[in-house]
């Protein structure tokens, strides 16, 4: 049972609750004019403490497609955080005006404290760079989608995994299904951080490998998940230098890959895809985008328990 739930990390649903909201978001592709005037009378918040595009948008996309009214602010400037009010308070107010809320905050932790005082649905948007547990809902989506599955796959993770709160939370989520094992590629200073190496992946004795170089890998993988490098995170410019072009995926670098690959991206992209790669039938980051917004059409109508 769904409804009344908050979501804060992609662990807080069982394997069995997340295929319920994978079957309703086919169900609203295969059929949306059944669903957009069902959360009529519904409000939405967004509360965004931090940019987004993907999940804010999407978000609001997703109840206004459900017939639903959205409220909310993208910069907590405009709103009374300027005046230096608490979370806390923050939340408590909204939930007096608004039936479901979704919130980015830069703080890590900052949505698992705010579930204490928010009496309607919080859905972390992304915390930090700890979890992003909607990207992840819309990544196993698209995994799905794209695979059949979600056991039995190699998934290379390829960037920045140590900041890269996507990651983390597809690492944790994808770590409970059979016969899943990971290859890490990044920067050694750009590993993922202990406590998914320790607590998750070992933990789970989960196979994974961490290397430097994605041209060494590409062959062995069913999913390349890519993410941002970002050149201010290197601890040298020598070292950016020497790797920043083994995280461009080319279709020169692709010839290796496997046809059936699934190139998934959570977006925003820099230049770690490069743009010849969109037309490739293995780049699946754009209809992730899309994804996106019909998983949290599901998400929100199961935890307003909206039938
Ligand atoms: N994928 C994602 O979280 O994108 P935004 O930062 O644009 O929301």
């Amino acid at each position: 049972m769904l409804k009344g739930r908050h979501l804060v990390d992609p662990q807080d649903f069982s394997i069995q609750e997340l295929e319920s909201i994978f079957e309703l978001t086919q169900e609203i592709i295969n059929k949306p004019e059944d669903f957009n005037s069902i959360c009529h009378g519904k409000i939405l918040s967004t509360l965004f403490y931090e940019p987004s595009t993907r999940t804010r948008f999407s978000f609001e996309a997703a109840m206004l497609r459900l017939g639903g009214g959205v409220i909310g602010f993208s910069e907590p400037g405009s709103s009374s955080v300027a005046k230096g009010e608490s979370l806390a308070d923050t939340l408590r107010t909204v939930a007096a005006y608004a039936d479901i809320i979704a919130m980015r905050h830069p703080n890590e932790g900052a949505p698992k404290h705010g579930i204490k005082y928010c009496p309607v649905p919080l859905i972390n948007g992304g915390d930090g760079g700890h979890q992003h547990p909607t990207q992840t809902l819309t990544d196993l989506f698209t995994i799905l989608e794209s695979k059949g599955r979600l056991d039995n796959l190699t998934i290379g993770c390829c960037g920045d995994l140590k900041f890269g709160r996507t990651v983390h939370s597809l690492i944790k989520a994808m770590s409970r299904y059979e016969n899943v094992k990971f290859i890490l590629v990044s920067p050694k200073e750009l590993q993922v951080p202990d406590y998914i190496r320790t607590e998750i992946l070992e933990q789970r004795n989960i196979q994974f490998q961490e290397v430097e170089r994605l041209e060494e890998v590409i062959d062995q993988m069913d999913i390349l998940y890519m993410t941002r490098v970002q050149k201010e995170r290197f601890f040298n410019e020598a070292d950016y230098v020497r790797l920043k072009d083994s995280y461009i995926v080319d279709l020169k670098k692709l010839k290796d890959a496997k046809e059936d690959l699934a190139i998934l991206h959570p977006l925003p992209r820099v230049n770690e895809i490069a743009i010849e790669v969109d037309e490739d039938p293995r780049a699946w980051y754009f209809r992730q985008v899309k994804n996106g917004m019909f998983v949290r059409m599901g998400l929100i109508l199961k935890l307003l328990g909206v039938k």
